[in-house]
């Protein structure tokens, strides 16, 4: 039976050799040329409302509204009494997207007849998310991951599985860090509105059921890619350029008093920061700097494209290349693992910090994440 800290296969910590069975995920191998990345293209989007309930459609899309100079919000405010946290318990896997995909098959379908098997037009399809972990992947010192991935109708599904350990912390995180990822969402509360005339209602209920997902279309060297990641919010001027392009992420920080604060982050926030937006490529992060007791003193714009040159002081920082080289190498190792095209077969791609990332395969189990509902219409 699969339980997720089993099935780790340990390896020699500094082997020089690369087996066809495992993955390196050592930096040095990754410092090459940048590889091709297309500019991603928005296909569709979808909203989640208060309830987690599903709509094919912008219904749930906020419009970023520019603050004071030195703001002063209480990120505290409304922790306890306007607070509607989303159920971390229920597992949603890929059916959002899976859904999505459905609602919006007609005009997903490939054309022509040269492969028939072929039921949609990608290789992979995963959330944003999965796709961020892989490119943080040679700089984690922390946590491991666990990836699914399921070959069907030729395409690869990518869909994470929750670690021993992430469950552990998660089921044990202390009230402090409770409160403090409230925080980010009562951060986007002072900066959205609802419409593109309106302003903020800091004295609304925050419900973090509440999503609105780009879905993009993008190509990372050979592979087609097919991915949905949430949006914070969009430039309200009706002018603006077209999705993602007026696509603002928004992000809280601690502010910055000391030189190894201001270090650890150009190494370590920056690079989630530029990971999480260059992929769907949504231009800019809106950061608020907050002290200790959650007050945010002031707001930055932080350009995508400037994130680069920014950490080219810092000594042994993080480079781009490396994390899109792991990326487009490790879905290489996946479209060479995973050849059995069934939807209830699971290949269960495992990684820790300082080991190779391995894999084993697992047949009808309870890992097996495509419903009946999707494969049924896919196919017929
Ligand atoms: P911050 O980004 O200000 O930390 P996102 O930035 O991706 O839109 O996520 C919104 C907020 O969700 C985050 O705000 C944070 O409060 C919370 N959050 C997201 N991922 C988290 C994680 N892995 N652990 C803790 N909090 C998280
Ligand atoms: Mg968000
Ligand atoms: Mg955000």
């Amino acid at each position: 039976p699969f339980t997720p800290s089993n099935h780790h296969q340990q390896q020699p910590r500094s082997t020089t050799i690369q087996s066809s069975q495992t993955l390196s995920t050592r930096k040095e191998l990754y410092e090459k040329d940048f590889p091709l990345y297309k500019q991603p293209v928005e296909v569709g989007c979808f909203s989640l409302d208060s309830q987690r309930r599903f709509f094919s459609d912008d219904r749930q899309i906020r419009y970023y509204v520019e603050p004071d100079k030195s703001p002063n919000f209480d990120l505290r405010d409304g922790y306890k009494d306007r607070y509607v946290k989303r159920d971390e318990n229920v597992k949603e896997r890929l059916d959002h997207i899976l859904r999505w995909i459905i609602t919006n098959l007609s005009k997903l379908k490939s054309k022509g007849t040269t492969n028939s098997s072929r039921a949609l037009d990608f290789d992979f399809v995963t959330w944003r998310g999965h796709l961020t972990k892989l490119l943080t992947t040679p700089y984690e010192t922390r946590e491991g991951w666990l990836l699914a991935v399921t070959r069907f109708n030729s395409t690869l599904y990518i869909s994470e599985v929750e670690t021993e350990a992430a469950r552990r912390e998660r089921e044990n995180r202390p009230e402090r860090n409770h409160e403090m990822m409230y925080w980010g969402y009562k951060f986007e509360q002072y900066m959205c509105a609802d419409n593109n005339h309106s302003l903020p209602d800091p004295s609304g209920v925050v419900n973090t059921n509440e999503a609105f997902c780009t879905v993009v279309h993008t190509r990372l060297t050979d592979h087609k890619l097919l991915f949905s990641g949430e949006v914070d919010c969009r430039d309200k001027d009706p002018g603006a350029p077209p999705p993602p392009a007026c696509y603002v992420e928004l992000k809280t920080s601690l502010e910055i008093c000391t030189p190894k604060q201001h270090s650890n982050f150009h190494r370590f926030k920056l690079l989630k920061w530029w990971a999480q937006s260059f992929l769907p490529g949504v231009p800019r992060v809106v950061a608020g700097f907050r002290d200790h007791g959650g007050t945010v003193i002031s707001v930055d714009t932080f350009p995508i494209s400037k994130i680069s040159q920014l950490i080219k002081n810092e000594h042994n920082c993080w480079k781009p290349t490396v994390c899109m080289n792991f990326c487009s190498d490790f879905l290489s190792f996946v479209k060479r693992v995973a050849t059995e095209d069934n939807h209830s077969v699971v290949y269960l791609f495992s990684w820790e910090p300082h080991r190779d990332v391995t894999y084993s395969v697992h047949r009808d189990s309870r890992l097996s994440f495509l419903p009946s509902w999707y494969t049924e219409a896919i196919t017929s």
